[in-house]
């Protein structure tokens, strides 16, 4: 349980070499002794990556069939819970879907969603924050080590997928079949269309067990959780990109020679 002034615009500070705040790592402890079940997932992102789009997938496909009442009354965050908040005793993990966004529309959700959450640090303004986030000074540190590191751990770990949120936005059908073959699903057709019509943004928009609305420290207003949904938003920005062309050539020449290679691995 996390006490509200910890949710009160936070403060950034070193946790063993990432930028954290108290909320990720007051339950550290019970993070570095979980267990897991030799059935659990770990989808593991970038803030604002499409942890929530994709941990909405998978709880379809595994319990799309329980019922509606799953459906109307739990929160997904209760669903799919965040390990490094609830995490309980409970380091060996099965099975890892990892999701990737590409670092300029990342920062561009991760920027409007500092302003909306008093849980997290204050963003400044939009140039403000872009330097931060190239310097990995935002919770969970830097991009470009989130998604690289990872990408060297699927060097070696069968038990992985990497995912990218562009491959879902321009083939879902390919990506979910990709998906479904790696955890051993075979959904029949019509259960893959009923997974469909529920993960589209406008569904997951509308739907307040995905939308993020029944969490008060979230000011819709000021940006909705389920803003855009799109690729290349950062476009709007691209000024303030030149900012730094090296670190973003770095980032972008990586992001792109990882997703051609996903496709040869
Ligand atoms: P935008 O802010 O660019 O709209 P996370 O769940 O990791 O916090 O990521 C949130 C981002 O994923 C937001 O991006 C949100 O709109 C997007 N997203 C969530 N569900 C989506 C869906 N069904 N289709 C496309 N994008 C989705």
């Amino acid at each position: 349980i996390i006490s509200m002034e910890v949710l009160h615009r936070p403060q950034l500070f070193d946790f063993h070499g990432v930028s954290m705040t108290n909320a990720f790592t007051d339950n550290w402890d019970n993070v570095q002794n979980f267990k897991a079940r030799p059935d659990d997932i770990l989808i593991a992102t970038y803030p604002k990556a499409g942890t929530t789009w994709v941990s909405y997938i998978i709880d379809l496909l595994y319990f799309g069939h329980m019922g509606p009442d799953r459906q109307t009354s739990i929160p997904l965050y209760d669903r799919v819970p965040f390990l490094e908040l609830y995490g309980k005793s409970c380091a060996h993990i099965p099975v890892v879907v990892y999701v990737a966004r590409n670092a300029k529309d990342n920062a561009v959700s991760y920027f409007h969603f500092e302003r909306m959450n008093g849980g997290m640090p204050e963003p400044g303004d939009w140039s403000t924050f872009l330097q931060d986030f190239m310097a990995g000074k935002k919770v969970f540190g830097s991009w470009y080590d989130h998604v690289n590191g990872w990408w060297e751990k699927k060097q070696t770990h069968s038990n992985f997928h990497y995912m990218f949120y562009e491959d879902l936005i321009e083939d879902y059908e390919k990506e979910i079949d990709r998906l479904c073959s790696f955890l051993g699903l075979s959904p029949s057709v019509e259960e893959k269309e009923r997974v469909r019509a529920s993960v589209t943004f406008d569904s997951m928009k509308q739907n307040k067990m995905t939308n993020y609305s029944t969490v008060p420290v979230m000011n819709q207003e000021v940006s909705p959780f389920m803003r855009k949904g799109t690729t290349s938003c950062w476009a709007t920005f691209v000024s303030q990109y030149l900012l730094s062309p090296v670190v973003l050539i770095k980032y972008t020449f990586f992001y792109t020679l990882s997703r051609l290679a996903a496709f040869v691995i």
